[in-house]
């Protein structure tokens, strides 16, 4: 089972909350928190990229690096640990992202990915005069695709003439390749974003759901399997949950009442607002479960909340879910909480067994 860091790029990382702590997103916090994360043997860290944020009181994710250039800084002082940065594909033209990943590919010595997002969150585009029209909700997994099929066509062949609905290309040249094949990933709770990743990426990122409920997302995974069956491919769920732990389940439950008392109901307010402007979105999507939640402080992603020895059990019960490959993991303290991890929790879990810890 493969275990990865969504690494802090916005400020506060995943909680929308002014009782919970709070920091500025820096090149030294991601250097210290991916360095600690290949310390205790994490597989991956990812950074997302996230061009507006929601305000309140907490400036809820108004601040925030890019992503290519952050995984490119951290590629050079990291050795082991693979990296994943995220492309909004209505910002950046998808030659360009070929050419920064072979870069970022020689930087790293082989162990970079791409995330795409396809874009669900308006503002973040027409702040810019990038949204191409609502038409757009309905649309981006197809952009999307012609996308990808660009990236793959540069990156196996260093040369795309591909013609498309959205893109153009002619003659366009890629070189140097990189060396390795690229992992491209993706993170749609939709059926059409599974469909999506089921055709060209090799993992999916699925949010976990519930509070202490490990497998109650179970048919998340089941879903991606279902749609890796139609087109014959091997893609695996990433499961999405966040670790808040102590020593004790009554401790660790404190200071998730705490963060849920401060709740920074304005910034809630301007996200359940842009969730909700995607009429399109289907039950499945991640706006849909965004608007569900009753309290959606840290997205409704799963949230794991208990003494070390309970959240070891609750992460070996979502790796037991079928479709299951890997867990990416968030924390409310980012430093404190892969400490914790690598000490105490990750040496209990059944389905880390076997890798070789060197507990930084
Ligand atoms: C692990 C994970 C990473 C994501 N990264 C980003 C990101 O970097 N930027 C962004 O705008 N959305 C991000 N998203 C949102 C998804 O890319 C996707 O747009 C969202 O799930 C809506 O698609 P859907 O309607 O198919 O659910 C992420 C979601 C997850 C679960």
């Amino acid at each position: 089972m493969d275990i990865g860091v969504f690494i802090p790029i916005n400020n506060n990382g995943w909680l929308l909350s002014a009782t919970s702590p709070q920091y500025m997103p820096s090149f030294e916090l991601n250097k210290a928190v991916v360095q600690k994360a290949e310390g205790y043997g994490f597989d991956f860290a990812l950074s997302m990229i996230k061009l507006h944020g929601f305000g309140g009181k907490t400036e809820f994710w108004d601040h925030g690096l890019e992503s290519f250039t952050l995984m490119a800084s951290l590629a050079a002082v990291t050795t082991r640990i693979k990296l994943f940065a995220s492309t909004a594909v209505l910002t950046l033209p998808p030659a360009m992202v070929a050419r920064m990943t072979s870069t970022i590919d020689d930087v790293s010595g082989g162990r970079f990915g791409v995330n795409i997002v396809s874009g669900w969150h308006k503002i973040e585009y027409s702040q810019m005069g990038l949204w191409p029209g609502d038409q757009h909700f309905g649309k981006r997994y197809d952009y999307s695709t012609e996308y990808v099929r660009i990236l793959r066509d540069l990156w196996e062949t260093g040369l795309s003439n591909r013609k498309g609905e959205f893109f153009q290309m002619d003659d366009c040249v890629l070189s140097p390749r990189p060396k390795k094949p690229i992992k491209v990933v993706a993170a749609g709770q939709s059926d059409r974003g599974m469909e999506f990743a089921a055709e060209l990426c090799d993992y999916n990122f699925c949010l976990g759901e519930g509070v202490n409920e490990p497998t109650r997302a179970a048919s998340v995974p089941a879903r991606v399997l279902e749609a890796g069956k139609k087109t014959g491919r091997d893609v695996g769920a990433y499961m999405l949950y966040m670790v808040i732990a102590e020593e004790t389940d009554a401790a660790a439950m404190a200071k998730w009442d705490l963060y849920n008392q401060g709740a920074d109901k304005e910034a809630l307010a301007h996200l359940l607002g842009k969730a909700a402007e995607d009429t399109t979105a289907a039950d499945t999507s991640m706006a849909a479960a965004v608007l569900r939640s009753p309290s959606p402080i840290n997205f409704n992603m799963g949230t794991l909340v208990g003494s070390y020895a309970h959240v070891a059990k609750m992460l070996d019960e979502v790796a037991s879910m079928p479709g299951v490959k890997g867990i990416m993991l968030t924390f409310d303290d980012f430093l404190l909480g892969l400490d914790k991890f690598g000490q105490h929790i990750q040496p209990l879990m059944s389905c880390r067994a076997g890798r070789v810890l060197n507990a930084a």
